[in-house]
Protein backbone atom coordinates (compact mmCIF):
# COMPACT_ATOMS: atom_id res chain seq x y z
CA UNK A 1 0.00 0.00 0.00
CA UNK A 2 1.13 3.42 -1.03
CA UNK A 3 1.94 6.01 1.50
CA UNK A 4 -0.25 9.03 0.80
CA UNK A 5 1.92 11.54 2.34
CA UNK A 6 4.99 10.44 0.29
CA UNK A 7 3.04 11.39 -2.59
CA UNK A 8 1.94 14.10 -1.72
CA UNK A 9 5.45 15.79 -1.00
CA UNK A 10 6.26 14.84 -4.05
CA UNK A 11 4.01 16.79 -5.54
CA UNK A 12 4.52 19.86 -3.46
CA UNK A 13 8.16 19.97 -4.26
CA UNK A 14 6.24 20.68 -8.70
CA UNK A 15 4.67 23.64 -7.19
CA UNK A 16 6.19 27.41 -7.17
CA UNK A 17 8.22 27.97 -3.63
CA UNK A 18 5.33 29.88 -2.24
CA UNK A 19 2.51 27.75 -2.30
CA UNK A 20 4.59 24.33 -1.33
CA UNK A 21 3.42 24.10 2.53
CA UNK A 22 -0.17 24.82 1.44
CA UNK A 23 -0.09 21.76 -1.04
CA UNK A 24 1.28 19.85 2.00
CA UNK A 25 -1.25 21.04 4.19
CA UNK A 26 -4.19 20.10 1.97
CA UNK A 27 -4.21 16.21 1.05
CA UNK A 28 -5.38 16.26 -2.38
CA UNK A 29 -6.83 12.58 -2.05
CA UNK A 30 -9.44 13.60 0.58
CA UNK A 31 -11.24 15.81 -1.78
CA UNK A 32 -11.38 13.46 -4.54
CA UNK A 33 -14.44 11.08 -4.88
CA UNK A 34 -13.91 7.16 -4.82
CA UNK A 35 -14.66 7.15 -8.58
CA UNK A 36 -12.70 9.01 -10.96
CA UNK A 37 -13.01 8.76 -14.78
CA UNK A 38 -9.55 8.21 -16.61
CA UNK A 39 -9.06 8.12 -20.18
CA UNK A 40 -9.10 4.64 -22.36
CA UNK A 41 -8.93 3.99 -25.74
CA UNK A 42 -9.94 7.72 -25.96
CA UNK A 43 -13.18 6.57 -23.69
CA UNK A 44 -13.33 7.61 -20.29
CA UNK A 45 -13.58 4.42 -17.85
CA UNK A 46 -14.38 4.73 -14.19
CA UNK A 47 -11.05 3.66 -11.89
CA UNK A 48 -12.60 3.03 -7.97
CA UNK A 49 -11.28 3.56 -5.13
CA UNK A 50 -12.20 0.22 -4.14
CA UNK A 51 -10.97 -2.22 -6.76
CA UNK A 52 -7.68 -0.43 -7.38
CA UNK A 53 -6.39 1.48 -4.39
CA UNK A 54 -2.62 2.21 -5.48
CA UNK A 55 -3.82 3.32 -9.13
CA UNK A 56 -6.34 5.75 -7.69
CA UNK A 57 -4.00 7.01 -4.80
CA UNK A 58 -1.20 7.63 -7.94
CA UNK A 59 -4.01 9.45 -9.81
CA UNK A 60 -4.59 11.79 -6.94
CA UNK A 61 -1.33 12.97 -7.08
CA UNK A 62 -0.29 12.85 -10.69
CA UNK A 63 0.08 16.44 -12.06
CA UNK A 64 -2.84 15.94 -14.08
CA UNK A 65 -6.64 17.02 -14.18
CA UNK A 66 -8.50 14.26 -12.46
CA UNK A 67 -12.55 13.66 -14.29
CA UNK A 68 -14.98 13.59 -11.19
CA UNK A 69 -18.35 14.03 -13.05
CA UNK A 70 -19.38 13.10 -16.87
CA UNK A 71 -22.53 14.71 -18.63
CA UNK A 72 -23.62 16.67 -15.74
CA UNK A 73 -24.05 13.50 -13.31
CA UNK A 74 -27.13 12.69 -15.93
CA UNK A 75 -26.11 9.22 -16.75
CA UNK A 76 -26.87 9.61 -20.53
CA UNK A 77 -23.01 7.69 -21.19
CA UNK A 78 -22.40 10.51 -23.93
CA UNK A 79 -18.54 11.04 -22.06
CA UNK A 80 -18.49 14.56 -21.94
CA UNK A 81 -16.24 15.97 -18.93
CA UNK A 82 -18.24 18.50 -16.58
CA UNK A 83 -16.25 18.34 -13.73
CA UNK A 84 -12.50 17.52 -12.81
CA UNK A 85 -10.10 18.40 -10.17
CA UNK A 86 -7.88 20.88 -11.77
CA UNK A 87 -4.44 19.90 -12.75
CA UNK A 88 -2.48 21.47 -9.68
CA UNK A 89 0.27 23.07 -11.49
CA UNK A 90 -2.30 25.22 -13.13
CA UNK A 91 -4.01 25.30 -9.73
CA UNK A 92 -1.02 26.98 -8.27
CA UNK A 93 -0.09 29.19 -11.77
CA UNK A 94 -4.19 30.52 -10.75
CA UNK A 95 -3.17 30.97 -7.49
CA UNK A 96 -0.37 32.64 -7.76
CA UNK A 97 -1.57 35.02 -10.13
CA UNK A 98 -4.49 35.84 -7.51
CA UNK A 99 -1.75 37.36 -5.35
CA UNK A 100 -3.67 36.24 -2.36
CA UNK A 101 -2.80 37.97 1.05
CA UNK A 102 -4.04 36.40 5.09
CA UNK A 103 -7.45 37.79 5.56
CA UNK A 104 -7.98 38.63 1.86
CA UNK A 105 -11.64 38.24 0.86
CA UNK A 106 -12.17 35.70 -1.73
CA UNK A 107 -15.30 34.22 -4.19
CA UNK A 108 -13.81 31.26 -6.13
CA UNK A 109 -16.63 30.29 -8.58
CA UNK A 110 -16.45 26.50 -9.65
CA UNK A 111 -15.86 24.60 -6.07
CA UNK A 112 -16.01 20.98 -8.28
CA UNK A 113 -13.76 18.77 -5.68
CA UNK A 114 -13.16 21.87 -3.21
CA UNK A 115 -9.61 21.45 -3.31
CA UNK A 116 -9.02 24.72 -4.28
CA UNK A 117 -11.33 26.18 -1.92
CA UNK A 118 -9.33 24.28 0.73
CA UNK A 119 -5.77 25.93 -0.73
CA UNK A 120 -7.36 29.33 -0.94
CA UNK A 121 -9.06 29.24 3.06
CA UNK A 122 -5.02 28.14 4.00
CA UNK A 123 -4.11 31.27 2.78
CA UNK A 124 -6.38 33.54 3.29
CA UNK A 125 -8.41 32.14 6.03
CA UNK A 126 -11.81 29.81 6.47
CA UNK A 127 -13.82 32.93 7.10
CA UNK A 128 -12.52 34.82 4.40
CA UNK A 129 -13.21 32.16 1.71
CA UNK A 130 -16.79 31.45 -0.40
CA UNK A 131 -17.17 29.19 -2.84
CA UNK A 132 -19.80 28.37 -5.52
CA UNK A 133 -21.03 25.42 -7.27
CA UNK A 134 -23.46 25.12 -9.75
CA UNK A 135 -24.13 21.43 -9.74
CA UNK A 136 -25.48 20.38 -5.91
CA UNK A 137 -24.25 16.78 -6.12
CA UNK A 138 -20.76 18.20 -6.04
CA UNK A 139 -21.25 21.40 -3.82
CA UNK A 140 -22.50 18.88 -1.52
CA UNK A 141 -19.57 16.16 -1.77
CA UNK A 142 -17.23 19.27 -1.28
CA UNK A 143 -18.60 20.47 1.91
CA UNK A 144 -18.53 17.59 3.55
CA UNK A 145 -14.92 17.04 1.97
CA UNK A 146 -14.23 20.80 3.62
CA UNK A 147 -15.55 19.81 6.86
CA UNK A 148 -13.60 16.60 6.77
CA UNK A 149 -10.46 18.31 6.14
CA UNK A 150 -10.85 21.34 8.62
CA UNK A 151 -11.57 23.91 6.00
CA UNK A 152 -15.30 23.97 6.42
CA UNK A 153 -15.81 27.21 3.71
CA UNK A 154 -18.72 28.32 2.65
CA UNK A 155 -19.97 26.18 -0.26
CA UNK A 156 -23.30 27.98 -1.83
CA UNK A 157 -25.01 25.86 -4.34
CA UNK A 158 -25.78 28.48 -7.51
CA UNK A 159 -24.77 29.89 -10.69
CA UNK A 160 -21.62 31.91 -10.15
CA UNK A 161 -22.06 33.87 -12.86
CA UNK A 162 -24.13 35.51 -11.04
CA UNK A 163 -21.69 35.94 -8.11
CA UNK A 164 -22.48 35.82 -4.39
CA UNK A 165 -23.91 39.45 -3.32
CA UNK A 166 -24.37 38.45 0.02
CA UNK A 167 -20.72 37.96 0.89
CA UNK A 168 -19.60 40.93 -1.74
CA UNK A 169 -17.57 43.01 -1.35
CA UNK A 170 -14.57 40.90 -2.48
CA UNK A 171 -10.66 41.73 -2.74
CA UNK A 172 -10.72 38.56 -5.26
CA UNK A 173 -12.91 36.64 -7.22
CA UNK A 174 -10.67 33.28 -8.61
CA UNK A 175 -13.09 31.70 -11.72
CA UNK A 176 -11.93 27.88 -12.15
CA UNK A 177 -14.09 27.06 -15.23
CA UNK A 178 -13.37 29.42 -18.10
CA UNK A 179 -16.10 32.04 -19.91
CA UNK A 180 -16.38 34.07 -23.22
CA UNK A 181 -17.95 36.57 -21.85
CA UNK A 182 -16.73 38.00 -18.35
CA UNK A 183 -19.91 38.01 -16.52
CA UNK A 184 -20.47 41.78 -15.34
CA UNK A 185 -21.56 40.75 -11.54
CA UNK A 186 -18.32 39.85 -11.16
CA UNK A 187 -16.80 43.41 -11.32
CA UNK A 188 -19.75 44.94 -9.18
CA UNK A 189 -19.06 42.33 -6.18
CA UNK A 190 -15.58 42.71 -6.81
CA UNK A 191 -13.85 45.82 -4.39
CA UNK A 192 -11.87 48.94 -6.05
CA UNK A 193 -8.39 47.71 -6.58
CA UNK A 194 -9.40 43.85 -6.54
CA UNK A 195 -8.36 41.44 -8.80
CA UNK A 196 -10.62 39.03 -10.48
CA UNK A 197 -8.54 36.17 -12.46
CA UNK A 198 -10.20 33.51 -14.51
CA UNK A 199 -9.27 31.37 -17.62
CA UNK A 200 -11.21 33.10 -20.53
CA UNK A 201 -11.28 31.31 -24.38
CA UNK A 202 -13.34 31.50 -27.87
CA UNK A 203 -15.29 28.51 -29.62
CA UNK A 204 -11.74 28.53 -31.84
CA UNK A 205 -9.42 28.70 -28.54
CA UNK A 206 -9.48 26.76 -25.59
CA UNK A 207 -8.13 29.92 -23.73
CA UNK A 208 -5.88 31.50 -21.39
CA UNK A 209 -5.72 33.06 -18.22
CA UNK A 210 -6.64 36.85 -17.96
CA UNK A 211 -6.14 38.80 -14.88
CA UNK A 212 -8.43 41.87 -14.83
CA UNK A 213 -7.47 44.65 -12.03
CA UNK A 214 -10.84 46.41 -11.20
CA UNK A 215 -11.27 49.94 -10.80
CA UNK A 216 -13.38 52.17 -8.94
CA UNK A 217 -15.65 53.27 -11.75
CA UNK A 218 -17.24 50.22 -12.98
CA UNK A 219 -14.65 48.89 -15.46
CA UNK A 220 -12.15 46.22 -15.09
CA UNK A 221 -9.03 46.09 -17.40
CA UNK A 222 -6.13 43.24 -18.00
CA UNK A 223 -4.26 41.48 -19.67
CA UNK A 224 -3.64 37.25 -20.65
CA UNK A 225 -1.44 35.74 -19.31
CA UNK A 226 -0.78 31.68 -18.56
CA UNK A 227 -1.89 28.83 -20.81
CA UNK A 228 -4.64 27.33 -19.36
CA UNK A 229 -8.04 25.60 -20.63
CA UNK A 230 -10.43 24.71 -18.38
CA UNK A 231 -13.75 23.64 -18.78
CA UNK A 232 -16.37 26.19 -19.93
CA UNK A 233 -19.15 27.84 -17.68
CA UNK A 234 -22.23 25.87 -17.84
CA UNK A 235 -24.36 28.72 -19.79
CA UNK A 236 -21.39 29.73 -21.51
CA UNK A 237 -20.90 26.63 -23.24
CA UNK A 238 -20.41 26.35 -27.09
CA UNK A 239 -22.80 24.08 -29.30
CA UNK A 240 -21.22 20.55 -29.84
CA UNK A 241 -21.97 18.06 -32.24
CA UNK A 242 -20.39 16.14 -34.61
CA UNK A 243 -19.15 16.54 -37.95
CA UNK A 244 -21.98 14.45 -39.46
CA UNK A 245 -24.57 16.32 -37.67
CA UNK A 246 -23.13 20.02 -39.04
CA UNK A 247 -22.16 18.95 -42.57
CA UNK A 248 -24.84 17.53 -44.37
CA UNK A 249 -25.37 15.66 -47.97
CA UNK A 250 -27.88 17.97 -49.27
CA UNK A 251 -25.83 21.19 -48.61
CA UNK A 252 -24.36 23.33 -51.50
CA UNK A 253 -21.14 24.89 -50.76
CA UNK A 254 -18.75 27.19 -52.90
CA UNK A 255 -15.37 25.38 -53.78
CA UNK A 256 -12.26 27.43 -53.98
CA UNK A 257 -8.48 26.59 -53.57
CA UNK A 258 -5.25 27.99 -50.91
CA UNK A 259 -2.05 27.36 -50.65
CA UNK A 260 -2.83 28.40 -46.41
CA UNK A 261 -1.71 25.54 -44.51
CA UNK A 262 -3.27 25.29 -41.03
CA UNK A 263 -0.06 24.67 -38.99
CA UNK A 264 -0.20 27.99 -37.75
CA UNK A 265 -3.67 29.49 -38.03
CA UNK A 266 -5.10 26.14 -36.13
CA UNK A 267 -1.64 24.71 -34.41
CA UNK A 268 0.07 28.11 -33.16
CA UNK A 269 -0.99 29.19 -29.57
CA UNK A 270 -0.86 32.73 -30.65
CA UNK A 271 -2.05 32.93 -34.04
CA UNK A 272 -5.25 30.47 -32.94
CA UNK A 273 -5.67 33.03 -29.51
CA UNK A 274 -6.06 36.05 -32.39
CA UNK A 275 -8.05 34.34 -35.03
CA UNK A 276 -10.20 33.35 -32.14
CA UNK A 277 -10.85 37.22 -31.01
CA UNK A 278 -11.15 38.14 -34.85
CA UNK A 279 -13.81 35.48 -35.44
CA UNK A 280 -16.76 34.88 -33.10
CA UNK A 281 -18.43 31.39 -32.81
CA UNK A 282 -16.11 29.47 -35.01
CA UNK A 283 -15.51 25.98 -33.71
CA UNK A 284 -13.27 23.62 -35.61
CA UNK A 285 -12.39 20.15 -35.17
CA UNK A 286 -9.78 18.38 -36.84
CA UNK A 287 -10.49 14.71 -38.59
CA UNK A 288 -7.77 12.78 -39.68
CA UNK A 289 -8.75 10.00 -42.66
CA UNK A 290 -9.65 6.75 -41.43
CA UNK A 291 -8.60 8.50 -37.63
CA UNK A 292 -5.18 7.65 -38.59
CA UNK A 293 -2.50 10.91 -38.25
CA UNK A 294 0.28 8.92 -39.72
CA UNK A 295 -1.38 9.28 -43.29
CA UNK A 296 -0.92 12.95 -42.87
CA UNK A 297 -4.50 13.30 -44.29
CA UNK A 298 -6.72 15.31 -43.40
CA UNK A 299 -9.52 17.83 -43.46
CA UNK A 300 -10.08 20.88 -41.19
CA UNK A 301 -13.51 21.56 -40.27
CA UNK A 302 -14.65 25.12 -39.28
CA UNK A 303 -18.29 25.32 -38.13
CA UNK A 304 -20.83 27.93 -36.59
CA UNK A 305 -23.73 25.75 -35.47
CA UNK A 306 -25.78 29.04 -34.64
CA UNK A 307 -26.01 30.30 -38.62
CA UNK A 308 -25.47 26.63 -39.75
CA UNK A 309 -21.73 27.75 -41.68
CA UNK A 310 -19.81 25.15 -42.34
CA UNK A 311 -16.08 25.06 -44.15
CA UNK A 312 -14.21 21.82 -44.92
CA UNK A 313 -9.73 22.57 -45.50
CA UNK A 314 -8.98 20.09 -47.14
CA UNK A 315 -5.15 19.23 -46.37
CA UNK A 316 -2.62 16.09 -48.37
CA UNK A 317 0.84 15.52 -49.28
CA UNK A 318 2.06 17.68 -52.06
CA UNK A 319 1.68 20.31 -53.31
CA UNK A 320 0.45 23.87 -51.50
CA UNK A 321 -2.93 23.00 -53.30
CA UNK A 322 -5.44 23.06 -50.56
CA UNK A 323 -9.54 22.65 -51.73
CA UNK A 324 -11.97 24.35 -49.19
CA UNK A 325 -15.29 23.78 -49.40
CA UNK A 326 -17.69 26.67 -47.63
CA UNK A 327 -21.18 27.06 -46.71
CA UNK A 328 -23.79 28.69 -45.31
CA UNK A 329 -24.01 32.71 -44.74
CA UNK A 330 -20.64 32.90 -43.29
CA UNK A 331 -17.80 32.33 -45.06
CA UNK A 332 -15.64 30.78 -42.35
CA UNK A 333 -12.32 29.79 -44.07
CA UNK A 334 -12.71 33.21 -45.82
CA UNK A 335 -12.77 34.98 -41.82
CA UNK A 336 -9.85 32.52 -40.77
CA UNK A 337 -7.55 33.47 -43.27
CA UNK A 338 -8.29 37.43 -43.15
CA UNK A 339 -8.04 37.09 -39.56
CA UNK A 340 -4.65 35.26 -40.06
CA UNK A 341 -3.20 37.73 -42.28
CA UNK A 342 -4.46 40.59 -39.83
CA UNK A 343 -2.37 38.83 -37.34
CA UNK A 344 0.77 38.05 -39.69
CA UNK A 345 0.68 42.17 -40.85
CA UNK A 346 0.40 43.10 -36.75
CA UNK A 347 3.62 41.49 -36.59
CA UNK A 348 2.72 37.89 -35.04
CA UNK A 349 2.19 38.98 -31.73
CA UNK A 350 2.08 37.00 -28.93
CA UNK A 351 -0.75 36.17 -27.36
CA UNK A 352 0.49 38.65 -23.93
CA UNK A 353 -0.27 41.37 -25.77
CA UNK A 354 -3.79 41.13 -25.52
CA UNK A 355 -5.65 42.20 -23.10
CA UNK A 356 -9.65 42.76 -22.25
CA UNK A 357 -11.58 45.41 -20.88
CA UNK A 358 -14.97 45.08 -18.96
CA UNK A 359 -17.56 48.07 -18.57
CA UNK A 360 -21.39 48.00 -18.45
CA UNK A 361 -21.95 48.13 -21.46
CA UNK A 362 -20.13 44.91 -22.46
CA UNK A 363 -16.21 43.52 -23.19
CA UNK A 364 -13.66 44.52 -25.77
CA UNK A 365 -10.20 42.64 -26.67
CA UNK A 366 -6.85 45.27 -27.29
CA UNK A 367 -3.39 44.18 -27.88
CA UNK A 368 -0.74 46.05 -26.60
CA UNK A 369 -3.11 49.40 -25.12
CA UNK A 370 -6.64 49.59 -23.98
CA UNK A 371 -7.21 52.06 -26.74
CA UNK A 372 -5.91 49.52 -29.64
CA UNK A 373 -9.41 47.85 -29.82
CA UNK A 374 -8.84 44.50 -31.93
CA UNK A 375 -12.03 42.65 -31.42
C1 LIG B 1 -12.59 22.55 -13.52
S1 LIG B 1 -13.84 22.38 -12.34
C2 LIG B 1 -13.22 23.31 -10.98
C3 LIG B 1 -12.08 22.69 -10.22
C4 LIG B 1 -12.12 22.97 -8.73
N1 LIG B 1 -11.97 24.34 -8.40
C5 LIG B 1 -11.21 22.08 -7.89
O1 LIG B 1 -10.55 22.56 -7.02
O2 LIG B 1 -11.21 20.89 -8.07
C6 LIG B 1 -15.13 23.45 -12.93
C7 LIG B 1 -16.38 23.41 -12.09
O3 LIG B 1 -17.18 24.54 -12.42
C8 LIG B 1 -18.52 24.17 -12.25
N2 LIG B 1 -19.36 25.16 -12.93
C9 LIG B 1 -19.68 25.25 -14.24
N3 LIG B 1 -20.48 26.31 -14.46
C10 LIG B 1 -20.66 26.91 -13.26
C11 LIG B 1 -21.38 28.05 -12.84
N4 LIG B 1 -22.09 28.79 -13.72
N5 LIG B 1 -21.37 28.37 -11.53
C12 LIG B 1 -20.66 27.63 -10.63
N6 LIG B 1 -19.98 26.53 -10.97
C13 LIG B 1 -19.95 26.18 -12.27
C14 LIG B 1 -18.59 22.78 -12.82
O4 LIG B 1 -19.73 22.08 -12.37
C15 LIG B 1 -17.26 22.19 -12.33
O5 LIG B 1 -17.46 21.51 -11.13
Amino acid sequence: MIDPRELQARLAEEMPPAWRAAFMAVPRHEFIPDTVWVRREGRPVPLTRAEAPDEWLNVCYADEPIAVQLDDGDGSGRGHVTSSASMPTTVALMLEAAGLRPGAHVLEIGTATGFNAALVASRVGVENTTTIEIDADLAANARAALVNAGFPVEVVTGDGTKGHAPNAPYDRILSTAAVHKVPYPWIEQTAPGGRIVTPWGTAFHSGALLRLDVNGDGTASGRFDGDTGFMWVRDQRTPHGAVEDRVKPEHDFAETVTDLHPYEPVGDFSASFAIGVRVPGMLSTLVYDNDDPGTQRYTVHLMDPVSESWAAWRIQPGPREYPVRQHGPRRLFDELASAYAWWEGAGRPDYTRFGLTVTPNGQSVWMDDPVHTVA
